[in-house]
């Protein structure tokens, strides 16, 4: 609050000033966590396509053509969203490029990290492309090729150095739960699942770690039973629906998995000698998104900008976002979801800068936090 304000009709106008420099005084903050010199802010990334820049597209071939990207790329990137993916606003928060994927054979840069994380993947099973271990591979083959055209005198590759201090992302677990309850698994049998799961991720950052990986960030999993491609399965009655328009036992699975990740990351913060481990509650954050839409500036908190069939999903699985029957909205503004699944860059947006805020990490360490370190 501004000092020295003597009166009421003072502190008015000059509390209306506060909240117009406000942003301005976010962007000061952000910069400074940009003294993260270039070849310091390099990030590595793992996931699903929560965090895919376009590597399925690169990976496979697939062209995922418009109106994917229209938002802000105005073409197509491979990302399944309207525009910008929640990393790529945690890359921009410290003034680095996008990251490239790893499958991306032209045009990438990877001096300042690669993408590692694949649209579909999952933890299990462990050895089926794209899946978490793969990917790891993937960077434990991309670090010895990175150091080994270094020593041949390649330049603009991360170096030794480089891969010590960069931060290492890790956005997984989704697509197995939601694997799980689409082959008719109960809810028992899913949270049976839970600990391979996770063991699947304790054992990459275990192994990212002796590959000399000491700063992470991980996002626990999303509100599974929010998303529309769930709330548009048939059902019996609405006895599942929570007061928001959620399923309740998809999110309860999804909350139960958060539960034990962040102990898990409790466990190797504790376990793993130098290495930091921030955990971010994006749960929380996308839930909160839901619930408060009207706060946000969304009308649809639970329907797709992207889809067929109209209210109250627009979620259709013979006419997906990216068929050639299936219709956009005008403003995706309006829309936190995208496709169903993905959330549109206008979530996005808000979802990082939740993140950003680290209100909803632990420890409450700043994305930026690796670089200065
Ligand atoms: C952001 O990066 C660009 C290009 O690398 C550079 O020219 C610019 O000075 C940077 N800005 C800040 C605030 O660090
Ligand atoms: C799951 O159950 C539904 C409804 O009984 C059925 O239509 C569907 O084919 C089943 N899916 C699988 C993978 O078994
Ligand atoms: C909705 O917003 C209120 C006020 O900020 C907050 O207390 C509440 O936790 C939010 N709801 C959810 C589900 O996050």
């Amino acid at each position: 609050m501004p000092k020295a304000s003597t009166s009421m009709a003072a502190a008015r106008p000059l509390l209306l000033f506060a909240l117009h420099v406000f942003p301005l005084m976010l962007l000061v903050e952000s910069s400074s966590t940009a003294a993260c010199t270039p070849d310091r802010a390099v990030i590595f990334n793992f996931g699903d396509s929560n965090s895919d820049t376009g590597g399925l597209s690169a990976g496979l071939g697939i062209f995922i053509p418009l109106p994917e990207g229209r938002t802000f790329f105005r073409r197509s990137t491979g990302r399944l969203c309207d525009g910008r993916l929640i990393i790529d606003f945690l890359c921009e928060s410290l003034n680095r490029s996008y990251l490239s994927p790893y499958l991306e054979a032209l045009g990438s840069d990877f001096s300042n990290g690669a993408n590692f994380a694949i649209s579909g993947s999952s933890t299990l099973p462990r050895n089926t492309p794209f899946n978490l271990y793969i990917q790891i591979h993937q960077f434990i083959h991309f670090k010895s090729k990175s150091l080994e055209l270094i020593a041949q005198g390649r330049r603009g590759l991360v170096n030794e150095e480089g891969f010590k201090n960069s931060l290492y992302a890790i956005d997984i677990g989704q697509n197995d739960l939601a694997g799980a309850f689409s082959s008719n698994k109960s809810y028992d049998e899913v949270i049976g699942r839970i600990p391979s799961i996770l063991s699947e991720i304790e054992s990459a950052i275990k192994t990212l770690y002796d590959n000399g990986g000491k700063n992470f960030w991980v996002h626990n999993t999303g509100p599974l039973g929010c998303l529309p491609q769930k709330l548009a399965l048939p059902r019996k009655d609405d006895s599942d629906i929570d007061q928001y328009g959620c399923l309740k036992t998809l999110n309860n699975a999804a909350r139960e998995f958060n539960t034990r990740l962040s102990s898990l990351c409790d466990e190797l913060s504790s376990n793993l000698k130098d290495a930091t481990i921030v955990y971010t509650d994006v749960f929380a954050i996308k839930y909160d998104l839901v619930a408060n839409y009207t706060k946000y500036g969304f009308e649809s908190p639970v329907m797709a900008c992207c889809g067929l069939g109209g209210p109250p999903y627009n979620y259709d699985p013979n006419n997906q976002c990216g068929s050639s029957t299936a219709q956009t909205c005008a403003e995706g503004l309006k829309y936190i979801s995208w496709d169903g699944v993905h959330y549109t860059e206008a979530a996005n947006n808000i979802v990082a800068a939740k993140i950003l805020s680290t209100e909803y990490s632990k420890p409450a360490l700043k994305f930026g936090h690796f670089c200065n370190a």
